[in-house]
């Protein structure tokens, strides 16, 4: 063990402040009372970034974007639909409600938290995951020339990491920076919160390369 305990604790309040992030709400507020009672709450904290808050859903008046903000943040940063494919969201949602429910392997840890967790009724799972696949993100098609260059293995490599490999439509020349930026965000905070800097992935990813080959297949 090359930190203590005190100096991982820094680290997790640290990168959980960030200015792109959800404290404001009294979901994520409740989520993080949680994170701090329960032995289990760092490890709960890194499961997904803190990237998006509730009124930067789509649709953040909808009856989804309500379920979404109201059911998945009671264990984990609010999830975007923008992250997983639709055929992606269906066994997530399907783990979750699982899990919502008190069941699984990680059972004792939830259980532990059962008595703050609620699931919801069939009716608003149903509207859950339509919003959810709605919204989904779409899959590079695997022919794609884009996927035959070296910047497309890079691409490949880095982008697939936490969900399905995006398709470069999705965005504008303009738009990708943007996108790409946060994702550098993403994956720093996935390395960073877990540890020590010893421990880090060296070299840092380059994604210059990743974004040009992006803007070049990019929506016009
Ligand atoms: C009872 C606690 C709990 C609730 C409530 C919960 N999750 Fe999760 N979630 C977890 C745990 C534990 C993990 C990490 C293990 C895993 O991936 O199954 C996780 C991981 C995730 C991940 C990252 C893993 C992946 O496959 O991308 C996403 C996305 C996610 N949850 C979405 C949701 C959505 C959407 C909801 C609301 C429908 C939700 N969660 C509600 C406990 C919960
Ligand atoms: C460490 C995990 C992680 C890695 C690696 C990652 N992403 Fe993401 N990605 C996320 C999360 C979390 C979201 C949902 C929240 C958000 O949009 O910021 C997301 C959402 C997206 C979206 C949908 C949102 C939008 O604005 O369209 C796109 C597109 C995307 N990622 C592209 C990429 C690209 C390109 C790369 C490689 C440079 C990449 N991702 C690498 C975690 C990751």
């Amino acid at each position: 063990m090359i930190a203590g305990r005190l100096p991982c604790l820094l680290i997790a309040l640290l990168c959980s402040s960030g200015p792109a992030h959800a404290a404001g709400s009294p979901e994520v507020a409740q989520a993080r009372r949680l994170w701090a009672q329960s032995p289990h709450g760092a490890m709960l904290e890194r499961i997904l970034p803190p990237a998006i808050e509730a009124g930067q859903l789509p649709e953040p008046q909808s009856q989804g974007a309500r379920l979404v903000a109201r059911y998945c943040v009671q264990c984990h940063h609010l999830p975007s639909p923008h992250m997983h494919t639709a055929a992606r969201w269906q066994p997530v949602v399907e783990r979750m409600l699982w899990r919502m429910q008190g069941k699984g392997n990680l059972g004792a840890l939830m259980k532990d938290m059962m008595a703050q967790v609620e699931a919801p009724p069939d009716a608003d799972v149903a509207t859950l995951s339509a919003y959810l696949r709605r919204h989904a993100q779409r899959e590079i098609d695997a022919k794609h020339p884009a996927l035959q260059t070296r910047a497309g293995q890079m691409f490949s490599l880095a982008c697939s990491q936490c969900h399905a490999l995006p398709d470069p439509q999705r965005h504008t020349a303009r738009e990708w920076p943007g996108v790409v930026k946060r994702m550098q965000g993403h994956m720093a905070w996935a390395n960073t919160i877990v540890g020590v800097r010893e421990l880090r992935t060296e070299p840092e990813l380059d994604t210059a390369q990743i974004l040009r080959l992006l803007q070049h297949y990019a929506r016009r």
